[in-house]
């Protein structure tokens, strides 16, 4: 059953702790009522949205869970965002008692490979990317059976989240766990040879990779270089992908794009540069979204006619895309007419 203040999907939830982990980033333990305790299941490195009014402004953004369902706590933790008006709102005012706005859990940055135990998680995590990388950790080594490797980067010790309770994780599973801690005012930013000295021997893995953009490309490359299969590699952006300049060239060519939602069809005129998620939006629809970074999946639809070219995909995998799955807020729409059905 929903709550009777529920507005639009998102539940009121009430803040039931704030914890400073350093000085710019902050956890805050989200007291689940009994009558939302299903809708707020989650797997290991899912993420929440919270809506939030500041300013008078009402804004949505993504926050991954830092605790893990093994855990008696849901928990995010955000870290500020220089300049950013939520991260910042969250860190400064924010206080045990508070109400926020909170959709249910969403994301694929989830445990792959053999649930029994067999494959090892390697993680990479840079600054607050550190977080969906605790609920994996965590998640993971409740499995007696797996190992977990986590390689954490930070400019300073003083910006390390989680400190202690990574210590803690590799004082309690002792050589199931090993974390290595980065600095970058020691050893500079991290080198591919730092990456791969870090995978060696590369067992059957699976790769998680969650940081700022340069981190995730110099990991993503490494990894790939030294033969890791796309299908083991699984990366969580925090931030939109930038388009390369010439992105929007391919997508002047399109006039309209026809979107089918809930048994509506609505024939969108289509304006340049637009990606089909906007162009849904500009038609009036509520078209399901949720990180718009191409991380979820949330905003999936498939392409039925015409064609339309993904900027990021986190989430979809080559069968998926072969059967024309796009993830629209990452989608320009590369033909003169494309239609494209949610189902
Ligand atoms: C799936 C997912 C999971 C996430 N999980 C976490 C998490 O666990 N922890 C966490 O801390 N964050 C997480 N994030 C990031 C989070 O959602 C926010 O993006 C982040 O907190 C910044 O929000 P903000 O409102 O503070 O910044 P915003 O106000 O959105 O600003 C973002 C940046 O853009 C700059 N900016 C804003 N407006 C302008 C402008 N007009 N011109 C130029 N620059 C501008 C700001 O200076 C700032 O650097 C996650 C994101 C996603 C998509
Ligand atoms: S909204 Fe998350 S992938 Fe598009």
């Amino acid at each position: 059953m929903a709550s009777e203040t529920e507005v639009d999907g998102f539940a009121p939830l009430r803040i039931a702790r704030v914890v400073r982990e350093t000085a710019d980033a902050v956890s805050l333990v989200l007291d689940v009522p009994e009558h939302c305790a299903r809708r707020f299941r989650y797997q290991a490195g899912q993420f929440l949205t919270l809506r939030v009014t500041v300013g008078g402004r009402d804004l949505r953004r993504c926050y991954s869970m830092s605790s893990a369902p093994v855990e008696d706590e849901l928990r995010i933790t955000v870290k500020r965002d220089p300049g950013g008006v939520v991260s910042n709102w969250i860190n400064d005012t924010v206080v045990e008692g508070d109400e926020v706005h909170v959709g249910p859990p969403e994301g694929r940055f989830v445990l792959r490979g053999d649930l029994s135990g067999a494959t090892e998680v390697v993680a990479f995590a840079g600054g607050s990317g550190i977080t969906p990388i605790m609920s994996l950790a965590r998640a993971a080594v409740d499995d007696p059976d797996r190992r977990v490797r986590v390689f954490y980067a930070n400019r300073s010790r003083e910006s390390v989240i989680f400190a202690r309770p990574l210590d803690r994780l590799v004082a309690e599973h002792g050589e199931r766990v090993l974390v290595h801690k980065h600095f970058d005012e020691d050893d500079g930013v991290v080198t591919p040879a730092a990456i791969e000295a870090f995978i060696e021997p590369a067992g059957d893995a699976h790769y998680y990779v969650c940081g700022p953009g340069p981190f995730m490309e110099a990991v993503e490359e490494s990894l790939l270089a030294a033969g890791v299969k796309e299908s083991r590699l699984h990366l969580e952006r925090f931030t939109v992908a930038v388009p390369e300049p010439n992105a929007m060239d391919e997508s002047s060519v399109t006039e309209d794009v026809v979107i089918e939602l809930d048994r509506k069809k609505v024939v969108a005129s289509y304006r340049r540069g637009d990606t089909l998620l906007q162009t849904a939006r500009s038609a009036g629809l509520r078209a399901p979204a949720s990180c718009e970074t191409g991380s979820c999946g949330t905003c999936m639809a498939r392409i039925v006619e015409g064609s339309a070219r993904m900027l990021n995909n986190d989430a979809l995998d080559d069968d998926e895309v072969d059967e024309g799955w796009v993830l629209t807020c990452q989608s320009l729409p590369t033909s003169r007419r494309v239609r494209m059905t949610y189902e």
